[in-house]
C-alpha cells in the first residue's frame, strides 16, 4: 500500500521523502510509515489535551494512550557517542532501554570503542546506521557530520572515557566523535566510566570542571568494582537506566521553550527518617520517585532548582543542585536557606512526628518489657512555608497523599496549610503508588478540581511543571 501511496505523489513530495528517508537511512516506505505513525501519535496527543478536565468538574475517565503512541509522539532523538571503555556493552542496554520509551537513538562509535562492542550490535539495536568515521565519502558528500550534531535534541556520551571528556574540555575535533561534540549546540550528557585512578588524576578533575563549567551534564560516575581484578572504587559507570532517568527530562523539553527559565524553584522529595536511637528510625514507604521527577522536570524547563531530599535510593538528577537530609527538622532548615524562591513544590513524605528524646546509645532489648516512645510534632513544612509573611514563594504547592476520601482531604488540606495547589493522591495498599512508577493525581486549587488520568511519574511531573509555567506566565489556572 505504501508504495501505491508514493507513486502516486507529486515529484516534489516524492523528492522531499526521497531526501528525508537517505538523511535517516531508511527505505522510502520505512519513512512514509514512520510519517504516518508520528502522525497517528500526535492526534492522540492532542485528543488527550482537548479532555483535559473543566475545573470543578469530575472529568469522564479517559483511557490513557498506548505507551508506545504516547512516547513517540515527539520522537526524540538521542545521539548516543560510545567511548572506548569496558563500559561500552552498557551502552547496547542504553540503546534498547531508550528505543522501548519510543527515542530514535543513533550511535557513533569511537575507533576504541570498536574495540569493545560491534558496528553489527549497535546498528542492529537501534534499527539505524551507525556512524564511525569523520571522512566517509557516503555520508561527508553533504558534510554528514555537521547534520548528526545538528538532528540530535539530546547528545549523550557513555561511556565517557577520560580521553574523550579531555578531548571535548580542549575542544579538539580530530574524530567523528570529538567533531560532531564540538559542531552540536544540542544539551549533552556524559556518563563517565573509567578506572579510580584515572577518574582521581588532577587531569580529570579539570576536565570535569571545564565541562560543568560548559553546561555539560554529568550522571554519575558510581562507587563500585571495576572490571581489573581487584580493584574498586569511584569510576563505575551509572547503569543504563539510571542515564535513562538522566536522559528523559531533557528530551523531552527539546521542542519546549525553557519556560522557567531564571525561576528558582524548590522541590523536596523522598520519605524522613527521625532517629530511635542511632540505628533505628521512623520512616515511610516514600520512594522519591514523584519529586525527584519533578525537579527533574522543572531543570528541564530552564528552571534554577535546589531539591531537598529525605534518604531515597535514587541517584541525583541532573541539571540541578540536590540537597540531602534526614529529618523533617534538617529538611526545613535546607528549605529556609533555600529561600527566596518563585515556586515551592513539596512533594516529600515528611514524618508528622517525632521521637521527643531519642536515645543517645542502642536501646538494649529487655526481656519482656518493651520501650514507650514519647512522640511530638514535627514542624508542618508546608504550613509554614504557606503561612509565611516574608519571602513566600509566588506559588506553594503541596502533596496530600490519602488512604481514603482523597479530594476531600485535599480540599480541606488546601484550605488549612496556607498553599496554592494540592496534588493529592490515592497511597492506599492497592494504588501502588507509594514506589511505584504510576501515580493517579487529582490537582486541587481555588478555582477547582482537576483529576487526571494514571501516568508515570515523569509524565505527572511535566504535566505540573508545565502548569506551574503557565500560572507564573498569567495563563492559568
Ligand atoms: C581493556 C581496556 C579497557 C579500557 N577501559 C577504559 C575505561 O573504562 N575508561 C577509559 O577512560 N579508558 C579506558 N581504556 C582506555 C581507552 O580505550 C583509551 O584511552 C582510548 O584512547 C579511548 O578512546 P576514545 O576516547 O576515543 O573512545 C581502556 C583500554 C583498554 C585496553
Amino acid at each position: 500500500m505504501a508504495s501505491i501511496t508514493i507513486r502516486q505523489l507529486d515529484e516534489d513530495l516524492k523528492r522531499r521523502l526521497r531526501l528525508r528517508a537517505a538523511r535517516n537511512g531508511r527505505s522510502m516506505e520505512d519513512e512514509a510509515r514512520t510519517i504516518l505513525r508520528m502522525a497517528s501519535a500526535d492526534e492522540l496527543a492532542e485528543q488527550s489535551r482537548a479532555n483535559k478536565a473543566v475545573p470543578g468538574v469530575a472529568p469522564i475517565p479517559q483511557p490513557a494512550a498506548p505507551l508506545l503512541a504516547r512516547s513517540i509522539a515527539r520522537q526524540a532523538r538521542v545521539l548516543l557517542i560510545v567511548g572506548g571503555g569496558i563500559a561500552a556493552y552498557k551502552s547496547l542496554e542504553l540503546i534498547r532501554r531508550l528505543k522501548e520509551r519510543g527515542v530514535v537513538v543513533r550511535c557513533i562509535l569511537t575507533r576504541a570503542a570498536m574495540e569493545f562492542i560491534t558496528v553489527l550490535s549497535a546498528s542492529a539495536l537501534s534499527g539505524e546506521r551507525v556512524f564511525v568515521n569523520l571522512f566517509d565519502p557516503t555520508t561527508e558528500h553533504d558534510i554528514g557530520h555537521i547534520r548528526l550534531a545538528r538532528e540530535a535534541e539530546l547528545v549523550v556520551v557513555a561511556p565517557a572515557t577520560a580521553d574523550l571528556m579531555a578531548k571535548m574540555a580542549a575542544g579538539t575535533a580530530d574524530d567523528l566523535a570529538s567533531a560532531v561534540l564540538l559542531a552540536s549546540d544540542a544539551t549533552v550528557l556524559v556518563a563517565p566510566a573509567m578506572n579510580p585512578h584515572m577518574w582521581a588524576h588532577p587531569a580529570t578533575r579539570r576536565n570535569l570542571a571545564s565541562l560543568e563549567r560548559d553546561g555539560v551534564l554529568v550522571v554519575g560516575p558510581k562507587v563500585g568494582e571495576m572490571a581489573e581484578e581487584g580493584e574498586a572504587g569511584i569510576g563505575r559507570m551509572a547503569e543504563p537506566l539510571e542515564i535513562v532517568s538522566a536522559a528523559l527530562p531533557f528530551l523531552h523539553s527539546a521542542h519546549a521553550p525553557q519556560t522557567l527559565k531564571g525561576r528558582r524553584v524548590i522541590v523536596t522529595s523522598g520519605p524522613t527518617h527521625e532517629p530511635i536511637d542511632p540505628v533505628r528510625y521512623i520512616a515511610n514507604r516514600s520512594s522519591g520517585k514523584q519529586g525527584h521527577a519533578i525537579a527533574g522536570a522543572a531543570a528541564a524547563l530552564g528552571a534554577e532548582v535546589l531539591l531537598v531530599t529525605g534518604p531515597v535510593t535514587l541517584p541525583d538528577p541532573v541539571g540541578l543542585k540536590t540537597v540531602k537530609v534526614e529529618t523533617a527538622q534538617e529538611m526545613l532548615a535546607e528549605i529556609n536557606r533555600g529561600l527566596p524562591a518563585e515556586v515551592a513544590i513539596f512533594a516529600a513524605a515528611v514524618a508528622d512526628w517525632r521521637v521527643e528524646e531519642p536515645n543517645a546509645n542502642k536501646i538494649k532489648k529487655q526481656p519482656g518489657s518493651s520501650p514507650t516512645l514519647t512522640l511530638i510534632e514535627n514542624p508542618d513544612i508546608l504550613a509554614t512555608i504557606g503561612h509565611r509573611d516574608k519571602d513566600r514563594p509566588r506559588l506553594v504547592i503541596g502533596f496530600a497523599a490519602e488512604t481514603e476520601q482523597v479530594i476531600e482531604h485535599a480540599k480541606a488540606k488546601l484550605a488549612r496549610k496556607g498553599c496554592d495547589w494540592i496534588v493529592a493522591n490515592d497511597v492506599s495498599p492497592g494504588s501502588g503508588v507509594m514506589g511505584g512508577d504510576c501515580n493517579a493525581v487529582h490537582l486541587v486549587t481555588a478555582e477547582g478540581i482537576e483529576s487526571w488520568p494514571p501516568q508515570s511519574k515523569e509524565a505527572v511531573a511535566r504535566a505540573l511543571v508545565a502548569r506551574v509555567a503557565d500560572a507564573l506566565t498569567g495563563a492559568q489556572p
